[in-house]
């Protein structure tokens, strides 16, 4: 089995801009989706501080264990509710949505689980609650759970809440996170700083937020090239997807998560003929892969090329259009990057802030 060195490089603030951009009338909803989509063992996650152990007078969060982690973004989906009510009905316009969704899909898929296989941390035979420290999927996501809390509790959302709330640090690479507001602000000022903010201006109001670099935290685990390539491919994808104001709401994410891999790439899976994989899970690596290629060979110019298209609604419009499509309809995707040419060119006087 090939064995690659990955860099957790966070690109969580990629993620941020993708929830900041949200534009609330976007209303693309395709298809009715049932309860089955919301992330698994959802009913078994605390959704209030109540849920949580509280110890000499310190409520403990363990973002190690999936249904503390989950609980989370369980809690901010319900104490923000209230300013995304506007967006769609039973908070499913909450653009928060697309975080506990993703990571939903992440434990779902084995990916959140020690993929070295020293230990049984996340596997279906050992502790599968567990989040392993040496999972890339599971280092990304923590500064996309834990970080937005930090936020969350910096803007005076459990203000009220009598008890000190503790995030409990991993066993191994301790050093690699942070785990309260003080020590986050340090670690990964601007990240921090752009969530604190979030949840401070009421969120869902529409934020034009420019990604921004962070320390990288070094994380090294083994995994298949393949599935590196594919996490490598995903992280530049998340880039184009927030130029366009993708919605991160529940039933966006759900549409556009089914595209993406059910379990963990092996060394011998090669896309687009993975059998056990469906079609379009299959043509989404490729294009995810295209995608990444690209926009290495041309050394970026392709994502500052769809970020001037995207500055526009019409082009943010034609990008979310072309994104749904391509893996399902690809006779729209000629028509699409012409129409999405045009407003590159429409475009010239565009500043993107996020460059
Ligand atoms: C999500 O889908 C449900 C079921 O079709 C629908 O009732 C709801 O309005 C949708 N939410 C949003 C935000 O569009
Ligand atoms: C918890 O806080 C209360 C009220 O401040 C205090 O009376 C009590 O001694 C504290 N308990 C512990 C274990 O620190
Ligand atoms: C938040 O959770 C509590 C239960 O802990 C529930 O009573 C309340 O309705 C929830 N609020 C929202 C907005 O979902
Ligand atoms: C991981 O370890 C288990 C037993 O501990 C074994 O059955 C499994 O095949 C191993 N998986 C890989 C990918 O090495």
């Amino acid at each position: 089995m090939a064995r690659l060195i990955l860099v957790c490089k966070v690109s969580a603030t990629v993620l941020l801009a993708a929830l900041l951009t949200n534009s609330s009338n976007a209303n693309r909803q395709k298809k009715a989706r049932g309860s089955d989509d919301y992330p698994p063992l959802w009913d078994n996650v605390p959704d209030s501080l109540d849920g949580f152990v509280t110890i000499h007078n310190k409520t403990v969060i363990n973002p190690w264990n999936y249904l503390d982690r989950m609980g989370m973004y369980k809690i901010l989906l319900n104490v923000t509710a209230k300013y995304m009510n506007n967006f769609g009905p039973s908070n499913t316009g909450n653009v928060l949505w697309g975080l506990p969704l993703q990571h939903g899909w992440q434990f779902r898929t084995g990916r959140l689980a020690d993929p070295s296989n020293v230990s049984s941390c996340g596997q279906q035979t050992g502790d599968l609650l567990c989040i392993s420290t040496t999972s890339w999927w599971s280092c990304m996501n923590y500064y996309l759970a834990t970080i937005p809390f930090l936020g969350a509790i910096e803007a005076g959302f459990f203000d009220e809440w009598p008890f000190e709330i503790e995030i409990l640090p991993p066993e191994e690479h301790m050093d690699d996170f942070c785990y309260n507001t003080a020590d986050c602000h340090i670690l990964i000022p601007d990240t921090m700083a752009k969530w604190t903010t979030f949840f401070q201006d009421n969120p869902g109001i529409v934020n034009n937020f420019g990604r921004c670099e962070l320390n990288p935290i070094v994380i090294l685990t083994y995994i298949s090239v393949p599935e590196a390539q594919f996490g490598v491919s995903w992280g530049n994808a998340v880039d184009f997807i927030a130029a366009t104001h993708f919605p991160t709401n529940f039933n966006q994410t759900n549409v556009f998560q089914v595209y993406l891999p059910q379990r963990i790439l092996l060394s011998s899976d090669k896309a687009p003929s993975i059998p056990d994989l469906s079609k379009a899970e299959n043509w989404a690596l490729i294009a995810l892969d295209i995608l990444y290629k690209g926009n290495k060979m041309t050394d970026g110019q392709l994502l500052n090329f769809w970020r001037r298209s995207m500055c526009s609604e019409k082009g943010r419009e034609e990008g979310r259009y072309l994104l749904e499509n391509v893996v399902s309809n690809p006779d729209l995707i000629l028509p699409g990057i012409r129409k999405i040419l045009l407003e590159f060119i429409k475009n010239h006087n565009c500043v993107t802030t996020d460059a």
